[in-house]
């Protein structure tokens, strides 16, 4: 392989960049040449390409040495979108064609589960040889335990909650937390243990609106009347039906009886959990996935991903005890159970929150 392109797609994260740096040096030092593409498969059926590596003058005002400090930075410096063209055979079978001309005869997709099956519908219908590296902080892709961005993502959660935490305590105030996630409600499970919180909701529970309007009433009303709390913080998905202002106004509307003068407040992080240069965590794995995948796709692996001490059995192992490689069938396959709740990953973290929900509360 003499020269491969590497793209970010769909949702950006903390961690994207550190990923391009480690695949571009990977492929470097194996004399490969690299493109980066812009805005992910938009970029790519566009024919908007960059030389990326060590001796490549920059083009388009893009400096191609710039990867070499990117690692730290958040979001991804070749850009990203979600891509509705790319969804069409038409779009691949163009995009394939843009690889072609430039004899680019091999992709690295950074992305999350849209990303992920773009990559597979382009290896199977075009032949191009693609690798996939998970990114998403959602932490919604199977055969992974972790994606890129998650940990920073979650950083950055505490940090805001711990913050938060500070004014409700003076006032002696509940809040509610909407954190991201999709339909996935990694983020404010794993979030709510860190940040001490005295409830998480998340769509996998599947409560019923006004079973869950009461649960978290039921908890407030003990924090306060029972154990004298100063603060009470609520944890949610964003995945959970109820918005999070309505929410707030049914609990506050239900906790008025004994508690008249509550002040329930509502939060929504949004896009705040997607910023910010990325943690320790994210750079190591993000480095350690490139590698791993860029070193399969210049020896001859496709319509692959590379996952992070993967939680299900088989894959292909790799030089690092950590990643495995894994067809994108099988991993698509798994992203699906993780989602619809029949993966044993998601049972294994629901039935993990539902232990430790009354020593939440504590
Ligand atoms: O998939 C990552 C994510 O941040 C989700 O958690 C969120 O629902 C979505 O992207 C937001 O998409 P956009 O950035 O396009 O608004």
């Amino acid at each position: 392989m003499t020269s491969v392109a590497l793209l970010t797609s769909g949702g950006d994260g903390p961690g994207m960049n550190a990923a391009l740096r480690a695949a571009a040096q990977t492929a470097g030092a194996r004399g490969v040449a690299v493109v980066g593409v812009r805005d992910g498969y938009d970029g790519l059926m566009d024919g908007r390409f960059v030389p990326l590596g060590r001796s490549a003058t920059g083009t388009d005002g893009f400096d191609s040495n710039a990867l070499d400090f990117v690692a730290r930075q958040g979001g991804t410096v070749l850009g990203t979108a979600r891509s509705e063209r790319f969804r069409s055979p038409e779009g691949r079978a163009r995009a394939a064609e843009q690889l072609k001309q430039r004899a680019i005869t091999g992709l690295l997709v950074v992305g999350g589960n849209g990303s992920l099956t773009g990559a597979h519908l382009l290896a199977r219908e075009t032949g191009v040889a693609v690798m996939g590296v998970p990114s998403s902080i959602d932490n919604d892709i199977g055969c992974t335990a972790t994606c890129i961005g998650v940990d920073t993502a979650l950083n950055t959660i505490v940090e805001a909650c711990d913050r938060i935490s500070d004014t409700a305590r003076s006032h002696r105030r509940a809040f509610v937390v909407e954190v991201m996630g999709r339909q996935s409600g990694y983020l404010a499970m794993a979030g709510a243990v860190a940040v001490q919180a005295d409830a998480v909701v998340f769509r996998e529970q599947q409560r019923a609106p006004e079973t869950l309007v009461a649960a978290v009433a039921d908890v407030v009303r003990k924090a306060f009347t029972e154990r004298g709390k100063r603060r009470v913080l609520i944890l949610k998905a964003e995945g959970v039906e109820v918005p999070t202002m309505r929410l707030v106004q049914l609990v506050e509307e239900a906790v008025k009886p004994v508690l008249p003068d509550l002040e329930i407040r509502g939060v929504i992080l949004g896009h705040l959990v997607r910023g910010g240069n990325p943690s320790f965590l994210d750079r190591m794995v993000a480095a350690r996935l490139a590698f791993a995948a860029t070193t399969a796709l210049l020896e001859g692996a496709s319509d692959e991903m590379v996952g992070w001490q993967s939680p299900v059995t088989g894959g292909i192992t790799t030089s690092d005890a950590s990643v495995r490689r894994f067809p994108l069938e099988m991993v698509l396959a798994e992203t699906a159970r993780l989602l619809d709740g029949t993966s044993p990953v998601t049972q294994r973290r629901v039935g993990l929150m539902s232990k430790v929900e009354g020593v939440l509360q504590l």
